[in-house]
């Protein structure tokens, strides 16, 4: 079985996994307050690809985890990512009203409760990993998630990453720039996805360093294509607006490079995160499929 045809056949399944496993964890409307568990549930429950908890599920799933041990790590990765798209959107950051194929957060609610649905969306994350009712990890496992995701969403990863770019507007920056922003902003939480998925089964170093080989290009090659896709995409395809980043003036790796050298760019940064798997000696199916995606996905 090929590659796409192998991840074909467990991406619907852990989307359902995620969905179902976010249904439990996002308290329900009915609780106070209900605006604000509303909103959470509206922004984190059945919406997007969930590309980042593919990358867990594929990950445990090379290094032969269950999945009922990966289900809570993919959410908490996935919430963190809602969280940073209700507050991407924000009239302060991006100003975009449209977000996977439905109003934006501050657009179906208002501004203030899209800014505290995505603070709470983003402490539920940590509270679903440490819930001392969990007992499918050890609190030492626990706590190295923790740390790997609470450092890849702060200041030297996504949190970072994005005062970078909303700092990048009126300036011409050098590719490496760009790349420097874009790996904080976006790869960090992917890397930290595939970490979190190795950490439920090893604590191995030379694992753990041929995983962040995997992952590294990989996240700045899927944020490229995010690039390609907003100028080349229609909105409707990708469920936000498209050709927001040039209405912005916001720089990135169209404008700078055009399409074809910007794809270029991601299909060699994809074929090094697929070389990086070589040195794992396991079946790593799955994850070259979802480095083959990263690049040809239309959305
Ligand atoms: C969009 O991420 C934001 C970026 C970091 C580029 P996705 O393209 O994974 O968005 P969803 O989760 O599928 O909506
Ligand atoms: C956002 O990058 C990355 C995040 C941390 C949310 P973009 O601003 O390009 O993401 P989209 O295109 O709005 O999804
Ligand atoms: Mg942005
Ligand atoms: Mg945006
Ligand atoms: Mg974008």
């Amino acid at each position: 079985m090929n590659q796409s045809a192998a991840l074909h056949d467990h991406w619907p399944r852990w989307r359902e996994r995620i969905d179902k496993s976010l249904e439990d964890l996002i308290p329900d409307a009915t609780l106070s307050p209900p605006l604000l568990h509303e909103a959470m549930r509206y922004s984190g429950i059945s919406a997007g690809k969930r590309y980042r908890a593919a990358l867990v599920y594929a990950t445990g799933h090379a290094l032969c985890v269950g999945e009922d041990t990966l289900d809570r790590p993919a959410c908490a990765v996935e919430l963190i990512h809602a969280f940073s798209l209700v507050h991407d959107d924000l009239p302060a950051m991006d100003d975009d009203d449209l977000r996977r194929g439905k109003p934006s957060c501050h657009k179906a609610f208002d501004e203030a409760t899209a800014i505290l649905a995505g603070d709470a969306l983003q402490t539920l994350a940590f509270a679903v990993l440490s819930d001392s009712d969990w007992h499918a990890l050890s609190p030492k496992v626990r706590l190295n998630m923790l740390n790997v995701l609470a450092n890849a969403s702060g200041s030297l990863g996504l949190a970072g990453g994005q005062v970078l770019d909303l700092n990048m507007n009126s300036q011409e920056p050098t590719l490496e720039t760009l790349a420097a922003m874009h790996r904080c902003k976006t790869g960090a939480l992917i890397e930290a996805a595939v970490l979190m998925g190795g950490l439920c089964a090893t604590d191995d170093f030379a694992t753990l360093a041929c995983l962040k080989n995997y992952a590294q290009p990989l996240g700045l090659a899927f944020q490229v294509i995010d690039d390609v896709l907003d100028g080349t995409g229609d909105t409707v395809t990708l469920g936000k607006p498209a050709g927001a980043d040039q209405e912005r003036g916001q720089p990135t790796f169209l404008s700078i490079l055009g399409e074809a050298p910007a794809r270029k760019y991601a299909e060699e940064l994809k074929d090094k995160a697929i070389d990086a798997l070589d040195d794992l000696g396991v079946d790593t199916t799955l994850l070259a499929g979802l480095a083959q995606f990263t690049v040809t996905r239309s959305h």
